[in-house]
């Protein structure tokens, strides 16, 4: 396999993984990489299938997070070069693998501010991204137990190695979200629910 599809990608995460929420996170992930490889006049399907399938393994797996990506995609002869990238996400976490492409840096540092973007959007009383902004975000990192889960020092970290502010950053994935707000629920369905 040259160059695996979005379509390919989505057949494969969907194989193992059940989970909606695991879903959405991949959604999300996918968007963001889409809207950081534009920027940056990369290769936007690239970065999309790698945010998509990223964490393949979490579900069935997660005690070899990573490690089993990396096998099952071998198996399907996918190649070293997504393969790569797509486990050096765990950096440090599961993976001696270090992130060396701008792509690869990208996805390590927005994967857990995902997390972070959601748990503010889902805070607020809209429940949506589209009036989500990065002040917010921001006053929400510095609470730190909020989103306890979203590590900000791997994002720190992240933004470093990608020459980018965190306010700077924040902005890229409230935007990169904002293209799948709907298929994330963020797009304020919620709210309306609500009312
Ligand atoms: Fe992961
Ligand atoms: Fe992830």
């Amino acid at each position: 396999m040259d160059r695996p599809t979005r379509e390919d990608a989505l057949a494969l995460f969907r194989e193992f993984n059940q989970s909606e929420n695991l879903l959405k996170h991949a959604l999300a992930v996918e968007g963001v990489m889409r809207h950081m490889a534009r920027l940056r006049g990369e290769d936007e399907e690239k970065w999309g299938v790698i945010g998509l399938i990223h964490d393949l393994d979490y579900e069935r797996y997660p005690d070899q997070h990573c490690a089993k990506t990396e096998e099952i995609l071998r198996e399907r002869g996918w190649p070293e070069e997504y393969i790569h990238a797509v486990v050096s996400h765990g950096w440090e976490i599961c993976t001696d693998v270090e992130p060396t492409h701008t792509m690869e840096k990208a996805l390590y540092a927005i994967d857990e501010l995902t997390g972070l973007v959601t748990a503010t959007a889902l805070v607020r009383p809209s429940k949506s991204l589209h009036d989500l902004k990065v002040k917010s975000v921001k006053k929400k990192w510095k609470d730190k137990s909020f989103a306890a889960g979203a590590n900000r020092e791997i994002i720190e970290k992240g933004a470093a190695m990608l020459g980018v502010e965190i306010a700077e950053l924040i902005g890229e994935v409230i935007e990169g979200m904002k293209a799948v707000a709907a298929d994330l629920g963020l797009d304020g369905s919620l709210a309306a629910a609500d009312a």
